[in-house]
């Protein structure tokens, strides 16, 4: 069988995807049209050729501006049913989606607006393509902890349709602890929590995550690395990473997928998950990670189970959901 072909044969759960950053410039530019809204760039491939970013926040600026033509509910279905069917295509199995509420409430954009958007895709995505999802709300790090808060006494009347939080954007001089007593309220409430950290911070911010927000997966984490200390303890409490291989390249956190660390990491012990992370933005969805990364770092085909194997045990289903998924993937080990 063909790499691409068993990678994409593998059950695998995508943790790290935020549906916005899945929005595709052709669905932009339909959506700004349905909804008379005007976007800076003339055409679908301008839009293509400004995705050359130099950093995070190079990125964050033109992530933010595009959401702009997301407005109604139906705005946020069809995003999302257009994520899950490439999904679909690429073999997962589960997804758990970031968003990021204060995104849209800026614009005057309800918050049920989007929760119901997003909510009835997830149902048709289960009903009509089988998949199974999440939805983990995201709060803005470079946004003040009164604004955090005050979106999670929007998100509070909905808390049990949303299984977790996050904590997303830039993330250099937002460290976790600005965020210590909103996660404390999250987690209350009986919430899931993540966070990015370790992406372009230091490995301090991914201790912090971990003692302060008492989070359970870091996304990203890759700067972890170079605290063997930290390293350790991630090993030792098998705390997951959700590393974004095309997305780190993309935003220069590493200079190409050669030099990429993640076959470090899971040679280490490491809990390493493969994600898409903004796939509209940063060349392919989660196969394609898979696939560039696999070619460029010389992943074994055990290499990738294990990668896929890991997502789905790090994934924030029951034992009961996860069962089948994990004895699908033993058959298809089996057969490589
Ligand atoms: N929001 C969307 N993508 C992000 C990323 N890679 N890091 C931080 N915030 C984000
Ligand atoms: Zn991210």
């Amino acid at each position: 069988m063909d790499l691409k072909a068993f990678i994409r044969r593998l059950p695998k759960a995508e943790l790290h995807l935020h549906i916005e950053g899945a929005l595709e410039p052709e669905m932009m530019f339909d959506l700004a049209r349905r909804n008379g809204v005007v976007l800076s760039y003339p055409s679908v491939e301008a839009t293509r050729a400004a995705y050359a970013f130099r950093d995070l926040q190079s990125f964050l600026d033109i992530y933010y501006a595009g959401a702009a033509v997301l407005l109604h509910e139906r705005d946020f279905y069809d995003l999302a049913m257009a994520y899950f069917h490439r999904a679909r295509a690429d073999g997962v199995v589960h997804a758990e989606l970031f968003f990021d509420p204060q995104t849209h409430t800026a614009r005057g954009v309800a918050f049920e607006t989007v929760l119901a958007g997003l909510e009835r895709a997830a149902q048709d995505a289960e009903a009509l393509l089988g998949i199974s999802s999440r939805l983990i709300l995201c709060f803005l790090r470079h946004l003040s902890e009164a604004e955090a808060f005050a979106t999670l006494e929007l998100a509070r009347p909905h808390h049990h349709r949303i299984h977790g939080v996050g904590l997303d954007s830039s993330e250099q001089g937002h460290p976790p602890a600005k965020f210590e007593r909103v996660f404390a309220c999250c987690h209350d409430l009986g919430l899931r929590l993540v966070a990015h950290a370790g992406e372009e911070g230091p490995p301090a911010y991914v201790w912090e995550a971990l003692d302060r927000l008492r989070i359970e997966r870091i996304d990203h984490g890759v700067r972890a690395a170079e605290d063997p200390a930290l390293v350790a303890r991630l090993v030792r409490e098998r705390i997951p990473l959700t590393v974004c291989p095309l997305s780190n390249v993309r935003l220069r956190v590493f200079p190409d997928l050669a030099r990429h660390n993640l076959k470090q990491l899971l040679d280490r012990g490491l809990c390493v998950t493969l994600n898409s992370d903004d796939p509209a933005y940063f060349g392919g969805y989660i196969g394609q990670n898979f696939l560039e990364a696999a070619e460029a770092l010389g992943l074994s085909r055990s290499d990738l189970v294990t990668l896929a194997r890991n997502s789905l045990q790090a994934s924030f289903v029951t034992d009961a959901e996860r069962a089948p998924w994990l004895a699908q993937l033993e058959t298809v080990a089996g057969e490589s």
